[in-house]
């Protein structure tokens, strides 16, 4: 596709439906987005020691993210240097080295060749330290507050450059933690949905979707009256309730975007544990061991930034108000993974963890109430746009409404297609780069 050819796909207000459904333009996502852009692509508190690995995807590549023997983080192909056999197959551990299961090439931790079974029969030019022997490597892999990020690009913006203000709800999530410090915990919830991978993140920074698409689930949790010994403090029910939004509601919820793509959401749990003032025991032990680690003028700054989902595109999506994090992996044009988990914070009571862990599972479960029918959503888009559908899909709301912010950011209020527009300019600017 030529870039005039990219240029005609996205428009004021509008997109072509071909970008969530050719297989070709997907292709071209993969090697100009996926394969060059920063993703994240795993938290510090996953890589502890020395041969702590895992593995996840960048786009078509899946990677092994490993602490080398020097304390680096290593971005490896996982593919043998020798015929491309599969290297690993364990999700994540702690290995000193990786051998391949096909003719047994060892490889360190840092992509280089240790050992080669029966060497001599190799020509006498067959040197172990030649790079073209090594596992690819991620040529750039950078840190930011415990979140590692990677890009198969060489060169271009930092990593700093690249985050620009969603810098600040990385560490607004890091500062929750009363020692500072904050680890992933509790396993990860993974769901597969029929569906484009820019739908996920159109739909997490929408702010008039809830009221539509959660409505089975408002409505049972609002004929369900609270209950005086509910296990979880009544904690899922106002989770429900709080997709109730009417019109004025969805003005007052803050949308913000960024270049780059990123967005972010303001909050919207007025009121119930979750909400930013509250004052049940645990919030009142959580903020008290705030206070005394940061004072209180820290701490109440701390946890009066209220907004929901933080978007930084192309690959996660952070929660930190929650401790929560929403990994995002494309697989094909129209099937894409979800991976979910939270985050323990250091030093707070472990009321707060618990509260987490249920709010990912309330959100994000397999037998959610509440990401179901997101899911649903997806893949209806999906089939309404695959074949004979609409030629063009609609982004127009609140467009004109646009104002720069002290913060770097754009905003508007929210009923607001905001963070789709900012979506496809980030995506048609990596798109026509060749
Ligand atoms: S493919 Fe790995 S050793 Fe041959
Ligand atoms: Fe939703």
């Amino acid at each position: 596709m030529t870039p005039q050819d990219l240029h005609g796909l996205v428009a004021d207000g509008r997109v072509q439906a071909r970008v969530y459904t050719d297989p070709a333009i997907f292709a071209l996502e993969m090697e100009r987005i996926f394969c060059r852009a920063w993703l994240y692509v795993a938290h510090d508190s996953q890589l502890r020691e020395a041969g702590d690995f895992l593995l996840t995807r960048m786009g078509p590549r899946e990677v092994i993210v490993v602490r080398d023997a020097d304390g680096a983080v290593q971005v490896l192909r996982n593919a043998c240097a020798h015929r491309g056999a599969r290297l690993c197959a364990a999700p994540a551990g702690n290995a000193r080295s990786f051998s391949c299961p096909y003719h047994g090439w060892r490889f360190r931790t840092d992509g280089s060749l240790a050992a080669v079974p029966h060497q001599r029969s190799y020509p006498p030019g067959f040197d172990l330290a030649d790079p073209a022997l090594q596992l690819r490597r991620a040529p750039r892999v950078a840190t930011h507050r415990g979140f590692v990020f990677a890009s198969w690009a060489a060169d271009g913006p930092p990593l700093d450059e690249h985050l620009g203000p969603m810098r600040e709800a990385i560490a607004n999530l890091v500062e929750r933690a009363p020692d500072g410090e904050i680890e992933l915990a509790g396993g990860t919830l993974k769901q597969l949905y029929r569906g484009n991978w820019k739908t996920h993140h159109e739909n997490a920074n929408d702010t008039v979707h809830p009221t539509f698409v959660h409505q089975s689930s408002v409505h049972s949790a609002a004929a369900a009256p609270d209950a005086q010994d509910a296990l979880d403090g009544n904690q899922a029910r106002h989770m429900m309730r709080a997709n109730n939004f009417g019109t004025a509601e969805w003005e007052g919820i803050g949308l913000h975007a960024t270049t780059g793509g990123h967005s972010f959401m303001g909050g919207f749990y007025a009121s119930g544990l979750l909400s930013p003032g509250g004052g049940d025991p645990v919030s009142l032990a959580y903020r008290a061991a705030l206070e005394a680690a940061r004072g209180k003028a820290a701490a109440a700054a701390i946890l009066g930034m209220d907004r929901f989902n933080n978007l930084i595109w192309p690959n996660v999506s952070l929660n930190a108000q929650f401790h929560q994090l929403r990994v995002v992996h494309p697989v094909a044009v129209d099937r894409t993974e979800v991976h979910s988990a939270c985050f323990r914070l250091k030093g707070a009571p472990e009321g707060v963890f618990e509260r987490a862990v249920r709010f990912l599972t309330t959100l994000n479960s397999p037998a959610s109430l509440i990401f179901s029918d997101d899911i649903e959503i997806f893949e209806r888009c999906q089939r309404g746009l695959t074949g004979p559908g609409p030629e063009w899909v609609d982004m127009s709301r609140g467009l004109g409404l646009e104002r720069p912010m002290q913060d770097g950011t754009v905003a508007t209020p929210g009923a607001s297609e905001l963070p789709v527009r900012a979506q496809f300019a980030a995506w048609l600017a990596h798109m026509v780069r060749p």
